[in-house]
């Protein structure tokens, strides 16, 4: 089968990668920024598209608050340090994820990064921050009620192609696979509406552990699956 067109990844394990070398779970998050790093490379270099990062879920604010702190900090240093070289190597930067309350700093970054590549081609970065998918659906629906009270809409006109139009991933494709490192195997709030025909691949290393190697290889298991979208297989139509 031909190479996703998507990549979608729930970057996990990086306090248990850190729990495994007796270090502060704060460790793994500053070990997992390094394999985001080498994984954008590594799918810019395999001339991946679309790649969508789940950085910072709805419900991780419910960690201890030093821990929220350090991975707020973690996306400042990443936008601020890589956001050059991005720029560079022409990726075009996109943040999916409720933005209206985060700090007004990281806020503005995220927005400085969509704005300074938003005309480059050479693949996309999605990055998914203060994201989930039941607000992200929950706040397509309130944008739906909103352009139907101003008449833009009708209540017959709402089809899954009309929706999507409000969700943060409008016009984006869906992912057609989704990974999942540290051997847990949950969606945990992430894509639900795009990810219906996703093929999962639930990897067992921790995130740190993430690199070129194993996304060549949960590409190479993606290859082997046989994707059918509810049909039947092309070679088995005339059976
Ligand atoms: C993923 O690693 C990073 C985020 C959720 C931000 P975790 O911090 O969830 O690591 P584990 O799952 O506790 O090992
Ligand atoms: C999912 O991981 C969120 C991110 C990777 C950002 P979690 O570690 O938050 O998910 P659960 O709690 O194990 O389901
Ligand atoms: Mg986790």
């Amino acid at each position: 089968m031909a190479k996703p067109t998507h990549i979608a990844i729930i970057m996990d394990g990086n306090g248990r990668w850190a729990k495994a070398r007796g270090l502060p779970r704060a460790a793994g998050h500053r070990a997992g920024v390094e394999a985001l790093r080498e994984t954008v490379r590594a799918a810019g270099d395999m001339r991946i598209p679309w790649l969508t990062v789940y950085a910072f879920s709805s419900e991780n604010w419910t960690r201890p608050k030093a821990e929220v702190s350090d991975l707020m900090g973690l996306l400042k240093l990443f936008i601020r340090r890589d956001l050059a070289e991005l720029h560079r190597n022409g990726v075009r930067v996109l943040v999916i994820g409720d933005r209206e309350n985060l700090a007004s700093d990281i806020k503005m970054l995220l927005d400085e990064a969509e704005s300074l590549t938003k005309t480059n081609t050479n693949m996309n970065l999605v990055i998914a921050f203060n994201y989930g998918a039941r607000d992200e659906i929950a706040r397509a629906a309130r944008k739906l009620a909103q352009a139907m009270a101003a008449g833009n809409l009708t209540a017959g006109e709402i089809t899954p192609e009309s929706f999507e139009a409000f969700l943060d991933t409008a016009a984006m494709p869906d992912p057609d696979l989704v990974i999942r490192t540290s051997g847990e195997q949950r969606l945990s709030n992430f894509l639900l509406w795009q990810a219906a025909y996703s093929e999962l691949v639930f990897m067992p290393c921790y995130w740190p552990d993430f690199d070129r190697r194993k996304l060549a290889e949960a590409i190479e298991i993606y290859s082997s699956r046989d994707r059918r979208f509810g049909g039947v297989a092309a070679q088995d139509v005339a059976l």
